[in-house]
């Protein structure tokens, strides 16, 4: 088809042209001295971004191996973990859990809703024993569009007066929503660079604490591919202990470049209307959005209810077919239920207002029932000043 593909999935986001040609650039000796100096800029850069002063790890992996390294580098065989059911990454970050011999306390929830902050200090409370290491949490769930609440999260711990560290996933809300490791005295930072960071997938990361780093002296889950020891070592000279995903830590220090010249404040600022915009587009089309709690809509992704008897993903087929714009299917429980509406990372006015037109004219096109004025109600939003 002529014309650019829409990418509106939540994730992998669109790479914009200054990153792409960044990566272009070619390969360099890992061991060389050029190597060092790019090593040593990202590893810096990324902890403004994390809003931290600690270090932050860097692997060539996708999301799911940050996961593993957030895991096996804390805790021991057995170790109690609380997590929360809070939609389809949940699931899978619990299910990796289990497979890794972990003990895990899975809090049911009901897809719609994150972290209730209370809950996290009754449970902290009633563990007299202080047998849990850790609570893990996903900041922003991306199967639901909904957005748990760390800082509150971490005056519960607090309250509880409970030692286990706080793991917290935020593969689609870092560099998207306010995120702030130190301030909220988060342990792990889980992330990875398909979402908020513009950059393609590739890459994982983990924002540690000095309490992370006490406990992986004596944790022993087996790890070797994940070690942070090995890595922190090689990290001081800018280099690292296998060979790194050079290409991609060139588009990682053009987007930490784009990030600085935007400002954070900007960014989140940025995000939270282009969703707030998405909503207004969804209320006035008569959709229901999945996250049913205003304090916990997601600045990065919408997930949008479908009719009773119409399926999510034939309209997201007609909307492919038709005007070439790829959204985000319903995952787990909420597949052919729910489609998502990715707004974030290198994504602008016109960009969202293009998203919503092909939504509105898709859903007539799949003969979906909705009341046309969704995509005028965004742009009032979008227009004032
Ligand atoms: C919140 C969240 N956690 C974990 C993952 C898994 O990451 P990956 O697919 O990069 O392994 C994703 C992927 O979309 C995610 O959105």
């Amino acid at each position: 088809m002529p014309g650019r593909h829409f990418l509106q999935i939540p994730g992998p986001t669109n790479v914009p042209d200054r990153i792409l040609r960044a990566i272009a650039r070619p390969t360099i000796d890992h061991r060389g001295p050029a190597f060092a100096a790019l090593g040593r800029e990202v590893l810096d850069g990324l902890r403004h971004v994390f809003q931290t002063s600690s270090p932050v790890v860097v692997y060539p992996s996708s999301g799911t191996g940050a996961w593993e390294a957030s895991l096996v580098n804390t805790l021991s065989p057995g170790d109690a973990v609380l997590m929360f059911e809070t939609g389809y990454f949940a699931v899978l970050w619990r299910d990796m859990a289990v497979r890794l011999g972990l003990t895990v306390d899975f809090v049911p929830g009901d897809w719609r809703h994150g972290v209730d902050p209370d809950d996290v200090e009754s449970r902290l409370v009633a563990d007299r024993d202080r047998t849990i290491r850790a609570v893990a949490v996903v900041h922003n769930e991306t199967s639901t569009g909904v957005t748990s609440r760390i800082a509150e999260v971490r005056a519960a711990i607090d309250r509880a007066k409970h030692p286990a560290l706080l793991l917290v996933d935020t593969i689609s809300s870092l560099a998207s929503i306010d995120y702030r490791h130190d301030e909220w005295g988060v342990d792990v930072t889980i992330c990875g660079s398909q979402k908020g960071l513009m950059l393609p997938p590739g890459l994982g990361f983990n924002a540690l604490s000095d309490k992370a780093l006490a406990a992986s002296k004596s944790a022993r889950l087996p790890r070797s591919y994940w070690e942070w020891q090995a890595m922190l070592a090689d990290n001081r000279n800018g280099f690292f202990p296998y060979t790194p995903a050079t290409k991609q830590l060139y588009g990682l220090r053009e987007a930490l470049d784009m990030l600085r010249e935007e400002g954070l404040p900007r960014v989140f600022a940025r995000h939270c209307r282009l969703a707030e915009a998405t909503r207004r587009a969804v209320r006035a089309w008569g959709l229901e959005i999945v996250c049913a709690n205003p304090a916990e809509y997601s600045h990065s992704l919408t997930a949008v209810m479908m009719p009773d008897g119409h399926d999510a993903d034939a309209l997201r087929r007609t909307i492919l077919d038709r005007y070439d714009m790829s959204l985000g299917t319903g995952l787990g429980k909420l597949k052919g239920r729910a489609f998502r509406i990715g707004h974030l990372g290198d994504f602008n006015e016109l960009m969202l207002a293009g998203t919503l037109g092909g939504v509105e004219m898709g859903l007539a096109a799949a003969g979906v029932p909705f009341e046309p004025g969704g995509v005028t109600a965004a742009l009032e939003l979008l227009s004032a000043r």
